[in-house]
């Protein structure tokens, strides 16, 4: 009797353990995939922590490239900054419009308004019409002329396609094509047609649209101090063949004072800085600063 209870006593005791020993294995093993499981999640977050670490210096990079300073450097002159900026917008204030290049078909310029400076009394109301941007640096201009005693009005300033073909037809007819190309721009191929150019002219009208404009003290201080305010002398003298166009002493077409100042300074034309613009302007489009 004896016997048997201890050997029943010894049974339970090898299946306690049996248990024991089980469910020390178990927990070892939930505990090693535990461990496993915290370690893949602990290596997940480090790699994921990593591409946003790199990610971020890349996006920083981008910005810095996009805020890198872009210049303009013309012969004879400081650097200029280039604006991140389109300038093949027809809206751009740097926008080429030459023999060869023109507007779009059928463009009107944003913003035009009736310039808040004298104007010629028999012009169109078109005529009399600037383009927002332009109207404050030339009531500066024509003011600081004034003040030197040169009184001055526009002559004429905004014109459609439709009003150029006009023009040029009737100067075509007047003296002949090739006469007329010299002195009149194509249809959608005027500044004019930008609302970002002025013919100027004397109160007096003295020598308007005539070269000898280049002669009176209102024509030379115009070509001296034009640039002052923005306004750049767009068919030079001697410039003929570059620009396709007669020396116009009265043609001023608008650019801000930066560039003005700095094709004044080079005696170049827009059409001789245009390559600098756009290199400059392929820079600041891989630099993502101007799309
Ligand atoms: N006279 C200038 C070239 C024009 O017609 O736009
Ligand atoms: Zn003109």
């Amino acid at each position: 009797m004896k016997v048997m209870v201890r050997s029943r006593r010894h049974r339970v005791n090898k299946v306690g353990l049996l248990c024991l020993i089980l469910v020390a294995v178990t927990v070892f093993v939930i505990g090693i995939f535990w461990v496993y499981q915290e370690v893949k999640v602990a290596e997940k977050q480090q790699s994921t922590n990593e591409i946003i670490r790199v990610a971020d210096a890349r996006l920083d990079e981008i910005e810095a490239k996009k805020k890198e300073p872009v210049y303009i450097t013309l012969p004879g002159t400081d650097k200029l900054r280039a604006p991140a900026e389109n300038y093949e917008d027809p809206t751009n204030v740097w926008t080429l419009v030459n023999k060869a290049k023109a507007l779009p078909a059928g463009y009107v310029p944003p913003e035009l308004m009736a310039a808040s400076v004298s104007t010629r009394a028999n012009s169109t109301a078109d005529e009399k019409r600037v383009r927002q941007t332009i109207d404050t640096p030339l009531t500066q201009l024509f003011a600081a002329a004034q003040k030197e005693g040169h009184s001055l009005m526009i002559g004429s300033a905004y014109r459609s396609a439709t009003t150029q073909e006009q023009l040029f037809n009737t100067y075509v007819s007047r003296v002949g094509y090739a006469e007329a190309d010299k002195y009149s721009a194509h249809p959608g191929h005027s500044e004019h047609q930008t609302g970002l150019a002025v013919d100027i002219s004397t109160i007096s009208q003295q020598c308007y649209l005539s070269e000898c404009f280049i002669g009176t003290a209102d024509g030379q201080w115009l070509a001296e101090n034009a640039h002052k305010h923005g306004f750049t002398l767009r068919y030079p003298k001697g410039k003929e063949a570059i620009t396709g166009y007669n020396f116009e002493p009265w043609h001023y077409r608008y650019v801000g004072i930066d560039l003005a100042t700095a094709l004044y300074l080079s005696r170049l034309t827009l059409d001789e800085a245009w390559p600098y613009m756009e290199t400059a302007l392929a820079t600041l489009r891989s630099n993502r600063a101007v799309k």
